[in-house]
């Protein structure tokens, strides 16, 4: 059965909200396959039954915060594991993660709080397998101050879509061409972060395909070392061009930045 049916089989709204258009293109081809599925939000059931439908041979865990009543919402089946526990408590994620290992599949539909939906999206990151992707929902909550989004300031508040926007660059973060940029937990592994309405969904792969422009974050030594191949006599003019005149342009750049940041209190 198609994911649209059995949303409304088991009356799910995802159907109303259009998910499965979303979700389809991504799912269908390893529906079949035999995945561990992270669900946060049970409440009736209705979409941890659709996905047990939709996925025979995987397993399907679902997280909520409020206890539920497994036989009164007839989640009493094989495939399906359901836990109490707040999607943003350290202890209780990380006693999910080291019962299940690796998730193929996870997908946040629980308070769509954004400080909980950043919180969850960081302590079961490392859970999420190779090649596997992560849904959140309703990120509409990101531009509505009576979900703890901010309507007033799109850039810079501490939403779930800013966040994810900042995380889209992480896929290119090799050709960023800043020597002091620092190191973060998801350079090499986001391949994809894709924006739909009231959606997020994040792939998780090694990305490590190397700039054709920037060696190590610094333009200045992957033009030095290229000029320097094909003409190796110039060294000394190269070394004035791109290590001296070029870097102290960047380092120039760097700290006007730098100090604009701290003017403008954007961390
Ligand atoms: C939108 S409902 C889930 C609907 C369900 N996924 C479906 O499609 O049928 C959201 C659920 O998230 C749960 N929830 C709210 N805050 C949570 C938190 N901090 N941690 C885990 N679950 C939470 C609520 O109790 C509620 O049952």
């Amino acid at each position: 059965m198609s994911l649209e049916k059995l949303f409304i089989k088991h009356k799910s709204d995802k159907f109303r909200h259009n998910y499965h258009e979303i979700y389809d293109p991504f799912l269908n081809k390893i529906k079949n396959k035999r995945l561990n599925i992270l669900e946060i939000g049970v409440s009736d059931g209705a979409s941890i039954k659709a996905w047990s439908e939709y996925f025979k041979k995987s397993v399907i865990v679902g997280i909520d915060i409020k206890k539920i009543d497994l036989k009164k919402k007839n989640l009493n089946r094989k495939n399906i594991h359901i836990y109490q526990g707040s999607q943003s408590d350290n202890v209780f994620i990380n006693f999910i993660i080291n019962k299940y290992k690796k998730f193929d599949i996870i997908i946040d539909d629980g308070s769509h709080y954004p400080a909980d939906v950043i919180r969850s999206f960081k302590l079961l990151f490392k859970s999420l397998s190779l090649k596997g992707l992560y849904f959140i929902e309703d990120t509409q909550t990101s531009y509505n101050h009576f979900f703890g989004g901010n309507p007033f300031d799109l850039k810079y508040s501490n939403t779930q879509i800013n966040f994810f926007k900042n995380l889209a660059d992480k896929i290119n973060y090799k050709e960023i061409a800043n020597p002091f940029k620092s190191k973060s937990v998801y350079d090499g592994l986001i391949k994809s972060v894709s924006f739909f309405h009231n959606m997020i969904v994040i792939r998780k792969d090694i990305n490590n395909i190397e700039s054709n422009l920037v060696l190590n974050n610094s333009y200045e030594n992957k033009r030095f070392l290229t000029k320097l191949k094909r003409n190796p006599e110039k060294k000394f003019q190269y070394f004035l061009k791109y290590k001296i005149i070029f870097k102290l342009y960047t380092l120039t750049l760097y700290l006007f930045n730098l100090l604009k940041k701290i003017i403008l209190l954007r961390f």
